[in-house]
């Protein structure tokens, strides 16, 4: 089953919120409905964000009632906006949308409905490509992967955070599907609890060994020798190596550095964005203190009902912290500037 998907006219999506309790798929039918679901979270991880806001744009086109191609470029044009604007860190909605409106804005010889059909064309063919390229990745990140490994993985990287398959966790599920014996250690990754709910659910499935940890318990297993190996994804890779992901993994990869662990960030090429110089220039989301604050334990609020929180969601873990960077195209070691733009080049 595919994290998101077209069908019969509509968007569906598997409502991440819900899980593990509950499996549901809800269905969305306006854009801007599409654009609320990713900010809250319905969906999430940067390349399902991006192939579903590549339907929503699909939906925008055959909602719009433009009468002029010039019109319908505007209304595509707005809806892009409100999509991308969901969730600022993640380059990959915006890549999804600019790739679709640059392949539409090209075809002069199409009628309005042929435009319509083509957004729907792109977006499907983007998400059809995700699955591929994830797999590619895979087979690249499950080369480092030997048998024995204690892997520390942060946040959800697997099917649900793209169309299908994953990045960091589908690596590390081709190295289980390859029968190297791994064990994983799944940070909870507070506060949205991405490790406890849907990559220990996903792990479960894969029949993965595996134990959840709080998130500060890692700098112990990493001290102590028994994780060796350091797997996540990333939402955005800067022209020299700096990764924005889930908050958390900067503290993960400094302990992982100061104890000689690899650390491998796995990323679709469609996440290095070579237009940001260095992390500082990524933007960072920052999402409802509530998030922090709505935590219940033995039935009691944790916090004070006075008390205020920052929440946010993602950091900046700078690229001398990273080992290497996998991707579909391969392996990427530093000096990773040079690296990125040759690889990126397609060299
Ligand atoms: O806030 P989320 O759950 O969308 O954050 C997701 C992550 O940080 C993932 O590690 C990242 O998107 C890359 S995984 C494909």
């Amino acid at each position: 089953m595919r994290t998101v998907y077209w069908e019969d006219g509509v968007v569906k999506l598997i409502d991440q919120r819900r899980l593990p309790a509950v499996l549901e798929i809800v269905a969305y039918d306006d854009h801007k409905k599409i654009a609320g679901a990713i900010k809250d979270m319905v969906v999430r991880g940067a390349p399902a964000i991006g192939a579903t806001a590549g339907f929503g744009l699909a939906l925008a086109a055959f909602a719009s009632k433009s009468t002029t191609k010039k019109d319908l470029l505007s209304d595509l044009q707005a809806a892009s906006e409100e999509l991308v604007s969901a969730r600022p860190t993640a380059v990959n909605p915006g890549w999804v949308l600019t790739r679709i409106l640059t392949r539409v804005a090209k075809s002069e010889m199409l009628d309005l409905m042929e435009t319509r059909k083509l957004v729907l064309q792109e977006a499907q063919f983007i998400a059809d490509e995700d699955v591929a390229i994830n797999l590619e990745m895979a087979k690249h990140g499950s080369s480092l992967i030997t048998d024995g490994d204690v892997i520390i993985h942060h946040c959800n990287t697997g099917s649900l955070a793209t169309v299908d398959w994953g990045t960091a966790l589908g690596a590390i599920r081709m190295a289980h599907e390859q029968g190297k014996k791994i064990h994983v250690l799944v940070d909870e990754t507070r506060p949205r609890l991405q490790g406890s709910k849907l990559t220990a659910w996903e792990l479960e499935q894969y029949g993965i060994s595996y134990e959840i940890i709080t998130d500060n318990m890692a700098g112990h297993f990493l001290r102590s020798g028994i994780a060796n190996k350091v797997y996540y994804g990333a939402d955005r890779v800067a022209a020299n190596g700096d990764v924005a992901n889930k908050i958390g993994t900067y503290m993960l990869s400094l302990a992982a550095k100061d104890n000689h662990v690899p650390v491998y960030p796995v990323v679709p090429t469609s996440t290095i964005d070579l237009t940001l110089r260095d992390g500082d220039q990524i933007p960072l989301e920052e999402r409802d203190p509530r998030e922090v604050l709505d935590l219940y334990f033995q039935g009691e609020r944790v916090a004070p009902i006075e008390a205020k929180a920052r929440n946010i969601a993602f950091d900046i873990t700078p690229h001398r912290l990273i080992t290497a960077i996998v991707t579909e195209r391969g392996i990427i070691h530093p000096p990773f500037e040079e690296n990125l733009a040759a690889v990126m080049r397609n060299e």
